[in-house]
């Protein structure tokens, strides 16, 4: 059998509920506050991006590109400070959502490299601010 792409192993349903799990796990999770606290109250809209983008990007459809013109994910982004913390708490969302619609080993190892490296593609800044640390004060990062 030739390779499957992971949108054949997920299936449109599939990818539409890893969209979902996944600002779900964010909401949930307390080590992903930082980056929950970025994103809308209400999360419906960024959900169905989310779906549209992984689409395309998981060898689907380009659901994303056709509708925005763009896979360009900088601009969007943009006006968030995302270091490596930022990052990481991201990508630990997108772990435990493939862990919850209970995606294959098989799939996981597949997108582990490349969920990566996405997420730091996004990453628009070398550190996290540090957390606690009053203004105007000299910054260290990594007590
Ligand atoms: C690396 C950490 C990341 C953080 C902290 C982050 C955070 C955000 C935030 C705050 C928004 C705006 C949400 C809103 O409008 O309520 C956004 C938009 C978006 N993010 Fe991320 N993001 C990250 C990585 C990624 C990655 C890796 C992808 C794709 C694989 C992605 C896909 C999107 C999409 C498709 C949008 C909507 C863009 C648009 O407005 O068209 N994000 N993200």
């Amino acid at each position: 059998m030739s390779a499957q792409t992971p949108y054949q192993i997920l299936g449109a349903e599939g990818i539409r509920q890893l969209a979902d799990t996944f600002y779900d796990v964010m909401d949930e999770l307390p080590q992903a506050e930082t980056i929950r606290a970025m994103h809308s109250a209400n999360m419906d809209s960024i959900k169905d991006k989310l779906y549209e983008y992984l689409t395309g990007w998981l060898g689907g459809p380009p659901l994303y590109s056709s509708k925005y013109g763009t896979v360009c994910l900088t601009d969007p982004h943009k006006p968030y400070p995302i270091g490596p913390d930022e990052r990481d708490q991201w990508v630990l969302c997108m772990d435990e959502a493939l862990n919850r619609i209970d995606a294959s080993d098989e799939l996981k190892n597949m997108l582990k490299d490349p969920i990566y490296r996405i997420a730091d593609t996004v990453r628009n800044r070398d550190t996290s601010e540090p957390i606690n640390c009053p203004a105007n004060q000299i910054q260290i990062t990594n007590l």
